[in-house]
């Protein structure tokens, strides 16, 4: 029995969701030899395919149980992809309907995926993101433009980092025993960081959060605008609060490890040959910070959990993956030296906007 459904049997898609199994990393850079364990939580097992199921349904049961979501209304947000799937997918077995605003460059497979599950998607020039404060505007344009729909919020509703308070960081307590020492995450939302790390924190108030962000190279500018991103990976330093997500909790976060897209995506290819986990770029960055922690004499016996939020199947036709025939082996992470180690970690700011759970 799952922990959403009191049946004997799953009778809704959302029983099927969570409960995602851990998977200690050995072979990855070597890992076998390393003093410090690496767990990773495999979320591209939830029904749709990422640990944005968890948010879909958190904000779908949310505003069901509290009036705001009719029956057969339409869904609607501005999604890096995942949550639109998730989204798509639960309003598909729900009744409802669903239209998602999406950069151009989102992953093909991501938009058909959409549509599979029979929503809408409308693009948007990628462009139109490169100003501070751009997402806001065109959250405004995505509301105005959809009067009569549900706007799910993903990057301000309390039902986001609830779910994962809920769910996410229980099954991690639960399934380490209470070993786990370090949590890493990417940021979109910050609704996974947020929840998962403020319910650990609760438990262990000692343990560390680590969020991993694009490094310079990795962010597009107005000068350059082409530069090659992580989809669910996203800047949280020398941000200026405002423009940060509200879900996204800084509080909660005690450093910040930068990856270049390169870097993500090799460390996923490096995932997919040491391991066999075909996980997408978002995880590669995770793993690339979690490998850094992993060489610091300090985190020495610790065990470290790293969020494998999607699967690699989702972008196989993305610059690097696609007609990529390069043999084995794959650059991974060094211990103790080299490029590996070498990055500094930025301590986040701590600002005071973020209320309690709600
Ligand atoms: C692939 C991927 N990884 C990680 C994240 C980060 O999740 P969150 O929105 O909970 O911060 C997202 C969400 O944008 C994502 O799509």
């Amino acid at each position: 029995m799952t922990a959403w459904s009191d049946n004997a049997w799953p009778d809704h898609l959302a029983a099927l969701i969570g409960n995602t199994p851990l998977l200690e990393l050995k072979r990855f850079g070597g890992r076998q030899t390393s003093p410090c364990r690496i767990l990773a939580k495999i979320e591209y097992l939830n029904p749709a395919g990422s640990i944005k199921d968890r948010t879909a349904w958190g904000i779908i049961r949310a505003a069901e149980a509290d009036g705001h979501l009719r029956p057969g209304q339409t869904l609607v947000d501005l999604t890096s992809g995942n949550t639109g799937i998730g989204l798509a997918a639960l309003a598909a077995a729900r009744g409802y309907r669903a239209k998602f605003y999406l950069r151009a460059s989102t992953s093909p497979e991501k938009i058909g995926l959409i549509h599979q599950y029979g929503a809408r998607t409308i693009l948007i020039d990628d462009a139109e993101f490169l100003q501070p404060g751009a997402v806001d505007l065109i959250i405004d344009r995505v509301r105005q433009e959809n009067p009569e729909a549900f706007y799910t919020n993903q990057r301000g509703n309390p039902a986001n980092p609830r779910i994962h308070f809920e769910t996410t960081g229980p099954e991690i307590w639960r399934d380490t025993a209470g070993a786990v020492d370090i949590l890493v995450s990417a940021v979109g939302t910050g609704g996974t960081v947020s929840g998962t790390g403020r319910y650990l924190k609760s438990q262990k108030p000692g343990l560390k959060v680590v969020v991993v962000e694009p490094a310079a190279g990795s962010v597009p500018t107005p000068d350059h605008p082409d530069v090659d991103t992580v989809e669910g990976v996203h800047k949280v330093t020398e941000v200026e609060a405002q423009h940060l997500p509200g879900n996204y909790d800084s509080g909660v976060v005690d450093a910040v490890i930068a990856c270049e897209t390169a870097q993500a995506r090799l460390t996923a290819r490096a995932l997919a040959r040491d391991e066999g986990l075909t996980a997408g770029p978002s995880s590669g960055a995770v793993l690339f910070a979690a490998a850094q922690l992993a060489a610091r004499q300090e985190n020495a016996g610790r065990t470290i959990v790293a969020i494998v939020a999607d699967s690699g199947e989702r972008y196989l036709s993305q610059p690097g993956v696609e007609g990529d025939r390069t043999p084995h082996p794959a650059p991974a992470p060094q211990r103790r030296s080299g490029a590996w180690s070498s990055q500094p970690i930025r301590t986040g700011p701590k600002p005071s906007y973020y209320g309690p759970l709600g």
